[in-house]
């Protein structure tokens, strides 16, 4: 970290916003603005249980995943057609864009669509087309990864695996997300293995609000590559050890932490003392539209709060790049470009 020069506190900000970047941690469903909700509610005729933009925005005061989560699914139920979901995409790409983001994995929920009658072919399709005309539009290269709903059980994540097949050449990977506690890992297990044996990288919400133990059992149980949040793992000294030793990266969404009271201020944010222990965190949005910001907000926020420099910077970003699914030389152009802003950044 020692070639990174010091930058002044008040210059920062400008150094997170205009740093090349990855975002690997971003549900595109929570990237589903409020105004955004209403105008496909209207064009798509979907009842929703809020009276005004206003009215639905107030609502998100969260306690906890859950009190989001139910929050979360009422605002996706407005999804139907092919152009709602490359609607939302596009909109989530247009704000990436003005971020500097320039390369990102999407999760997407099918679960969550496919149960309203909604075929999967509508949900890939709508997502891949924006992905295509992203880096068209804007360079962003995007990924897919489609997550199973871990409050379901493993036979419908088959099921759901089964839909998936035709369209395996357009996603790059597993995940896992919904409710986290008394959904461990392993209750995955068998379709996990499945997806690994397919061809599919994995990943896994382990370490949100569930015990280190969800993390350890991600990890042998399931063979994640990285691991979703994770902050949790800051309370077993042996996993931290074993992340760092197998560089695991860790995708934290620190507004997402505040928001869910995972912590209670970002001061109080452990990402510093993850990095300290050599893990490579990275920083993301998680549900942007839900939890007050994107994801350079997300780095300004947190660095406004913490004890965290220029050399930070530079690792959140590079790590980025090093624990995402695009090829090595795809990742050597981007470091190469993140080395050249801080070198040139006055
Ligand atoms: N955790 C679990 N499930 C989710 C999340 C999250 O942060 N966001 C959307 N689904
Ligand atoms: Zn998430």
């Amino acid at each position: 970290m020692n070639r990174v020069k010091p930058v002044a506190a008040d210059r920062l900000p400008a150094l997170l916003r205009q740093m090349p970047k990855a975002e690997l941690h971003i549900h595109i469903e929570g990237s589903l603005e409020p105004e955004l909700i209403f105008a496909m509610a209207r064009r798509n005729a979907v009842p929703l249980p809020y009276a005004s933009v206003d009215a639905l925005r107030s609502a998100y005061a969260f306690t906890n995943l859950q009190s989001f989560l139910d929050i979360y699914y009422a605002g996706a139920s407005v999804l139907l057609e092919e152009q709602d979901f490359y609607d939302m995409a596009m909109a989530y790409f247009v704000r990436a864009a003005q971020d500097n983001i320039v390369h990102t994995e999407l999760f997407f929920d099918p679960q969550t669509h496919t149960a309203r009658g909604v075929a999967m072919e509508t949900v890939v399709n709508g997502l891949h087309r924006a992905c295509v005309d992203a880096r068209a539009e804007f360079g962003i290269s995007a990924l897919l990864i489609l997550c199973f709903l871990r409050h379901l059980s493993e036979e419908e994540a088959f099921e759901t695996l089964e839909q998936a097949l035709p369209f395996q050449s357009r996603i790059i990977g597993i995940g896992l997300d919904s409710g986290e506690v008394g959904n461990p890992p392993e209750k995955f297990a068998r379709v996990f293995a499945r997806c690994r044996e397919l061809g599919f990288r994995l990943v896994a919400h382990a370490g949100e609000e569930g015990p280190p133990a969800y993390v350890w059992t991600a990890l042998d149980v399931l063979k994640v590559e990285r691991i979703d949040h994770g902050v949790q793992s800051s309370k077993d000294a042996l996993l931290m050890q074993r992340l760092a030793q197998d560089r695991i990266a860790l995708t934290v969404c620190p507004l997402s932490n505040l928001k869910l009271c995972v912590f209670p201020d970002l001061a109080s944010h452990n990402l510093r003392e993850l990095l300290d222990a050599g893990l490579a965190a990275t920083v993301n949005s998680d549900d942007p539209a839900y939890f007050g910001g994107y994801l350079n907000e997300n780095f300004t926020q947190t660095f406004a709060a913490g004890p965290l420099g220029a050399e930070h910077a530079y690792r959140l970003a590079r790590n980025s790049f090093e624990a995402s699914f695009i090829d090595e030389a795809a990742k050597a152009r981007h470091v190469a470009l993140l080395d050249e802003t801080f070198a040139s950044f006055e």
